[in-house]
């Protein structure tokens, strides 16, 4: 298959919508990272994002609409706390778990009864959506387990050949994907933490919310280890190099990783430093998962990483970086 390199003009983005009503995949920009996307109500599309992607079939997409008012396509039931979410963080990078409205099939949510459903702030990624007249199931549109795509370039050299079409814009704003917040149980609960943090829900909801008690934690021998959303059991965001995080007093990380390298160097590895500054974690979100493919890129054979500091979005982008390390963690 060619794959067709678009623009984001209103012009291109009109072919793009044509291919989606059509039934066919189109990669597209989001503030968090580029999207792979078709028509979230059409089985035989939904399934080829799966084949395009080499996704596991258990593993939900998310629903992207452009308006509130598709809400009612993707679900029946909207309380209180989900207008609450949607008045203070739509458009946004926020998906909500919610249940599964009839003309969603069960491709789209892997056989679940719920559907996430998220509403960008990217205004391509919202055109595209009016324009095709349908609700837009789409993962990040990277290959299965690889780092998710922050730049179109990512996109082509993971799908290149695999999809009907890219729409070529610039880096996503965020960098990191959304969090996800699972809405139907008594108590909110985040699945997967992102840019905006169980903080930010606090403040809206005027109540404490839950966390996902798997997060950013490797299971003990013999526990019964089951992360909420499908998607958070997969290794992920993975580099082909192996990944070490160092953790610990500041000092001590880098004299730690200063000597691993020099050692690495010594055997005549190819060593990566990820190593960002502590009070930058939106800069860490924005540049993650851009360095975990230049590291590969450039034929490391091992990545070096400073933890960073786990609280707001820190937890976010330290859960990437955990899953792309297989919990590599060493204590310094
Ligand atoms: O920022 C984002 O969310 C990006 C852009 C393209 O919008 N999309 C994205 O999709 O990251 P994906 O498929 O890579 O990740 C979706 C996550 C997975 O962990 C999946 O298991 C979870 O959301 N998820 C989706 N539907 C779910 C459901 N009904 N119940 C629980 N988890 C769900
Ligand atoms: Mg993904």
């Amino acid at each position: 298959m060619k794959t067709r390199l678009l623009k984001d003009t209103e012009e291109d983005i009109r072919i793009a919508a044509k291919i989606i009503e059509q039934g066919g995949l189109v990669a597209f920009p989001t503030e968090t990272v580029y999207g792979l996307g078709a028509n979230a109500m059409d089985a035989d599309a939904v399934r080829k994002i799966y084949e395009a992607k080499g996704r596991p079939a258990d593993n939900p997409t998310i629903v992207h609409i452009a308006e509130r008012e598709e809400l009612g396509q993707v679900t029946f039931l909207v309380t209180e706390d989900m207008k609450t979410l949607m008045d203070r963080f739509w458009p946004g990078p926020m998906t909500m778990i919610v249940p599964r409205g009839e003309y969603i099939p069960y491709v789209t949510t892997g056989n679940l009864e719920t559907v996430g459903v998220r509403m960008p702030e990217n205004e391509v990624a919202r055109e595209l959506i009016r324009r095709s007249g349908c609700p837009i199931a789409a993962p990040s549109a990277n290959l299965s387990g690889r780092p998710s795509p922050t730049t179109a370039q990512h996109v082509i050299d993971d799908l290149d050949g695999r999809i009907d079409a890219v729409i070529q814009s610039g880096p996503c704003r965020i960098g990191i994907e959304s969090t996800v917040i699972d809405m139907t149980g008594k108590i909110p609960m985040i699945l997967r933490p992102g840019y905006i943090t169980k903080k930010d829900f606090e403040e809206a909801l005027g109540q404490e919310i839950l966390l996902d008690p798997t997060l950013n934690r490797k299971p003990r021998e013999g526990e019964d280890f089951h992360p909420k959303a499908p998607g958070m059991k997969y290794r992920h965001y993975a580099p082909r190099a192996e990944m070490i995080i160092f953790k610990g007093d500041r000092i001590r990380v880098e004299a730690a990783i200063d000597q691993e390298r020099a050692e690495r160097e010594a055997l005549g590895q190819k060593v990566f430093v990820i190593d960002f500054d502590e009070d930058r974690e939106t800069v860490a979100a924005h540049e993650i998962f851009a360095m975990l493919r230049q590291a590969d890129r450039e034929g490391a054979d091992v990545i070096l990483a400073a933890a960073l500091p786990q609280r707001g979005v820190g937890f976010s982008v330290m859960n990437r970086m955990l899953k792309s390390a297989g919990f590599n963690v060493r204590e310094v």
